[in-house]
């Protein structure tokens, strides 16, 4: 994965109705440690990190690096999108596309923050790249991801082994314009 290019970073913050997606700052540091150490977090990632491994190599700033941005609720982090370019990616399908992530504390699953946040930075993407279809792989047994991408308009590709499991790899092309009513 690499970052995506040639656009500016980072953005303004994106406001939406309850969340603000901004640049990862050193007050993130506590809850970086918490989401990439948590075991529910990473069921279908691989599994998590030692927690002593992650503070011992976290920097003061954690994770700043183009198309990282953290979800912040109230001023706390509740989770991270990642918008990255699929340089190196398995699938042909995939290469070089606009990448999607999102990782969430347990603690804010369940609360459509999911959509909320990825609809947001999808919405900025496009105002970014305009047109560029974005692509998206989850593990298959990862209901609730396989719930956000649809419901986020990602439709499937194809699915394939990788990991020891099935991988989904979907797509969510040009939004759809706005007929105007006549
Ligand atoms: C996947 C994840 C991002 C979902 O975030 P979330 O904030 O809980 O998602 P939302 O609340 O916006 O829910 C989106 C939809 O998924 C459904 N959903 C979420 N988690 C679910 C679960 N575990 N089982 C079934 N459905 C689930 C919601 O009900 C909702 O659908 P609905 O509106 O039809 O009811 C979150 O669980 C997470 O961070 N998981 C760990 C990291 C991960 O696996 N990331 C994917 C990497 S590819």
């Amino acid at each position: 994965m690499e970052d995506l290019g040639d656009i500016a970073w980072p953005p303004e913050p994106i406001r939406t109705e309850r969340l603000v997606l901004r640049e990862p700052e050193p007050r993130d540091r506590t809850a970086f440690v918490e989401l990439l150490a948590s075991p529910e977090v990473h069921t279908y990632l691989g599994g998590p990190r030692p927690r002593d491994e992650i503070e011992r190599e976290m920097p003061e700033t954690p994770e700043r690096w183009p198309g990282s941005l953290v979800v912040d609720l109230g001023g706390s982090m509740i989770g991270q999108i990642l918008l990255r370019r699929a340089t190196g990616h398995s699938r042909p399908a995939a290469v070089g596309k606009a990448d999607l992530g999102y990782m969430f504390l347990p603690r804010a699953w369940g609360r459509g923050y999911g959509v909320e946040a990825c609809t947001a930075a999808l919405g900025w993407l496009e105002d970014a790249l305009p047109g560029e279809p974005v692509v998206l792989t989850t593990q298959s047994a990862n209901v609730g991801s396989m719930r956000l991408a649809a419901k986020l308009g990602f439709t499937e590709v194809e699915r394939f082994e990788a990991w020891g499991a099935e991988q989904w790899l979907g797509m969510r092309s040009r939004p759809c314009l706005r007929v105007e009513a006549e």
